[in-house]
């Protein structure tokens, strides 16, 4: 059974209705579009917690067309539909990314993981094992710093990440991110996460 979020609806609606949402860099990140370049077009995409699914948008100006935005906050979800007019309706997602059901052959990793309190990092992880495809792929970034908040972003490091992740994930890249964006530069672990086979 799902536990109760800790960070709830109510608790992100707030957050982007009182515009504390300085996570949001204005446009996609440049490790995911610069790896989304060479992969399949047809590839079946999840953003979990997309905000305002920047990297989503920049997908769909890309050809890719089998795209889930995924967000809790409803201010969220609205502003991505202003922004996106010829988006089909079923792409942009209000909802809870631990009820979501599904088969992807990608999850897009920018900023969800840190919202979540550490101790939901292990549901994460196993959430985003059962939503991809056996060859599918867990890609993004990872804070690799530590914010010192009591309340997101929540930070971390490589070496308390990797052992969460190893029990679920091949880690085909697991190591300090060389194109974050210059305020995020030598803080952030760019990830690209295979499923262990069962
Ligand atoms: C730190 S923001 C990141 C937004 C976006 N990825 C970005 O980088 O601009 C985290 C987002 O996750 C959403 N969120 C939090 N918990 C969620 C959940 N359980 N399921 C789906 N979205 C969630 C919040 O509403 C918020 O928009």
């Amino acid at each position: 059974m799902q536990k109760d979020l800790i960070y709830d609806s109510e608790y992100w609606q707030g957050r982007w209705e009182e515009q504390q949402t300085g996570w949001d860099i204005g446009y996609a990140s440049p490790p995911i579009t610069e790896y989304f370049t060479t992969i399949d077009r047809d590839a079946r995409i999840l953003i979990p917690g997309c905000g305002n699914g920047w990297e989503g948008q920049h997908l769909f100006e890309q050809g890719f067309r089998n795209i889930t935005l995924l967000d809790l906050a409803p201010a969220a979800v609205e502003l991505m539909k202003h922004r996106m007019p010829d988006a089909p309706a079923e792409m942009i997602q209000h909802g809870d990314f631990f009820e979501h059901t599904g088969s992807y052959d990608y999850i897009v990793e920018q900023t969800f993981f840190c919202a979540l309190h550490p101790s939901q990092r292990q549901d994460y992880i196993e959430k985003a094992n059962e939503l991809l495809t056996a060859d599918g792929k867990l890609v993004g970034v990872l804070f690799d710093t530590h914010f010192g908040f009591d309340h997101p972003p929540f930070g971390g490091s490589k070496s308390e990440y990797e052992p969460l992740f190893e029990h679920h994930f091949e880690l085909l890249h697991f190591e300090r991110c060389s194109n974050s964006i210059g305020p995020r530069q030598g803080r952030e672990l760019f990830i690209e996460c295979k499923p262990k086979e069962a």
